[in-house]
């Protein structure tokens, strides 16, 4: 037997019969009989096992025992068709090297205990479940085809900061970051904290979204998008809420709040075909273990024009709702924040598609957006999805310096903090618009998972940082 290059079990289901082979990964099951032992073997790098099947005549008798559920181990042997695994071909074992044993006593995968919820403190375990490891292939995938995407379209990928002095959605949401010794804060002579004497001589926060950052690369290189981590200290324990998640924004020059639907729309449909194109073993296991609507969901996004309607007439539908007798936990009128409730309402009950809503009342949105001639509305955008609700957010931006500056003072916010991103608007101003889409909302919707914190490796929400 020569063979010491690894393939991948990925690649081995697709080799033809008939080559020695050596494939490497973790035990999931062993069965058997006196003679004979099958052991299904995973490596992560596809949902599917290949089956080992060993005559035990050929191995020491003491070494089968050790090889339990979760070993990793090493095997060389020729692959040959298969009858019975499900698979075309399986390997006859000649040589088995183990790596690791895995006490069946201590193994903390437990038939009897699987709960996403129980599999949330077992980080590393976790990961070598089927589940874990389709939604994290298909995580992967989403990252690569977000960054082809954009590439494609020549946008500019830019870093904006992860350490802010500012906050871009003014909600008041940021986690401070400092080197301050806690027990001893140092006070200036009105007794407030002194921060001229923390790390960055001032105030500084985890970011809560790359778009001002953002606004200043659109208005110099045309087009780019962020990709990265956000934070948000919002106390929302719901299962569409992280502390940490990960947020793609694009803002480009010169788009209007037409181009900007029309991009979104466009973007994440090619983002849910790339995943029928390139998940879908693991986008079939999710749809037959969990959510037999999952792939028709899927194919129904993309081959349905969004809906795009006023808020106005969204609230308008809604207050129809109530009236017909459809009870919601939230009051609507005019002038409130959807609520998850009413935003699925619209998307699942009402239209049956998603929803583009426009023209939002400016005093639930962010300082930055393009106020409307009647001055009451800003052109926002959020993007409606079935099961998530909110899956992008949106706006074309406020390019007038005064208009901008009124609302900033309106809001009594820092226009001092804001210099910076007012210059854009003072030197060469532009129309321009962008949106941010939630990384973990749209793995929600790709993988029909039902809460977000099953979708990040490492969740982290109020109460919960472990690992
Ligand atoms: O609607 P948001 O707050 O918009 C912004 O941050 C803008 N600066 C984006 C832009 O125009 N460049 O957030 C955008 C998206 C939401 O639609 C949602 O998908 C996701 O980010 N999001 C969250 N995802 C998980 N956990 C949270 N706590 C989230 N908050 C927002
Ligand atoms: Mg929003």
């Amino acid at each position: 037997m020569e063979k010491n290059i690894r393939t991948k079990v990925k690649d081995l289901l697709l080799q033809e019969p008939g080559q020695v082979v050596l494939a490497k990964g973790w035990v999931r099951t062993k069965r058997g009989n006196k003679g004979i032992a099958f052991i299904a073997l995973n490596d992560g790098s596809t949902i599917n096992n290949i089956q080992i099947v060993v005559d035990k005549t050929l191995f020491p008798e003491d070494l089968l025992p050790r090889i339990t559920t979760g070993a990793c181990i090493g095997v060389t042997g020729t692959l040959v068709e298969s009858v019975g695994s499900g698979q075309a071909v399986e390997i006859q074992a000649r040589e088995i090297e183990i790596y690791g044993e895995c006490d069946p006593m201590r193994y903390p995968l437990q038939k009897k205990d699987t709960s996403f919820e129980y599999l949330r403190s077992v980080a590393h375990m976790r990961m070598r479940t089927n589940t874990f490891g389709a939604v994290l292939r298909i995580r992967n995938q989403m990252a690569f085809a977000i960054h082809e995407y954009f590439h494609g379209k020549g946008f500019v990928y830019l870093h904006t900061p992860l350490i802010t002095a500012s906050d871009a959605e003014g909600a008041g949401q940021m986690f401070h970051v400092t080197t301050m010794d806690l027990d001893n804060i140092p006070k200036n002579k009105k007794g407030q904290v002194d921060f001229t004497k923390d790390f960055f001589g001032k105030e500084t926060s985890l970011t809560v979204s790359g778009q001002l950052e953002g606004e200043l690369g659109a208005t110099a290189l045309g087009e780019i998008y962020t990709f990265g981590p956000t934070f948000r200290a919002e106390n929302s324990n719901t299962p569409r809420h992280l502390a940490e998640f990960w947020m793609i924004e694009p803002e480009m020059a010169f788009y209007d709040i037409n181009d900007n639907m029309d991009l979104a729309e466009d973007f994440i449909k090619h983002l849910v075909q790339y995943a029928l194109d390139h998940c879908m073993d693991d986008i079939r296991f999710l749809n037959d273990r969990y959510d037999n609507e999952l792939i028709d969901r899927l194919k129904g996004v993309i081959s349905t024009d969004f809906v795009r309607l006023e808020y106005t007439e969204g609230i308008k539908i809604l207050e129809q709702a109530v009236a017909d007798g459809v009870q919601f936990e939230y009051p609507v009128s005019w002038g409130v924040d959807l609520q998850s409730e009413h935003e699925r309402y619209l998307v699942e009950k009402h239209f049956g598609k998603p929803v583009i809503l426009t023209g939002y009342p400016k005093d639930i949105k962010a300082f930055y957006m393009k106020q409307n001639e009647d001055g009451k509305t800003v052109r926002a955008m959020d993007v409606l999805f079935p099961k998530i609700g909110e899956i992008i957010g949106g706006s074309e931006r406020e390019a007038s310096l005064e208009k901008l500056e009124n609302r900033i003072d309106e809001l009594k916010m820092s226009r001092k903090n804001l210099e910076w991103y007012i210059d854009t608007r003072r030197f060469g101003s532009c129309p321009h618009s962008g949106f941010g889409l939630g990384f973990e909302r749209l793995l929600l919707f790709v993988t029909g998972m039902t809460n977000i914190r099953d979708v990040i490796p490492f969740p982290r929400t109020p109460k919960n940082a472990e690992f």
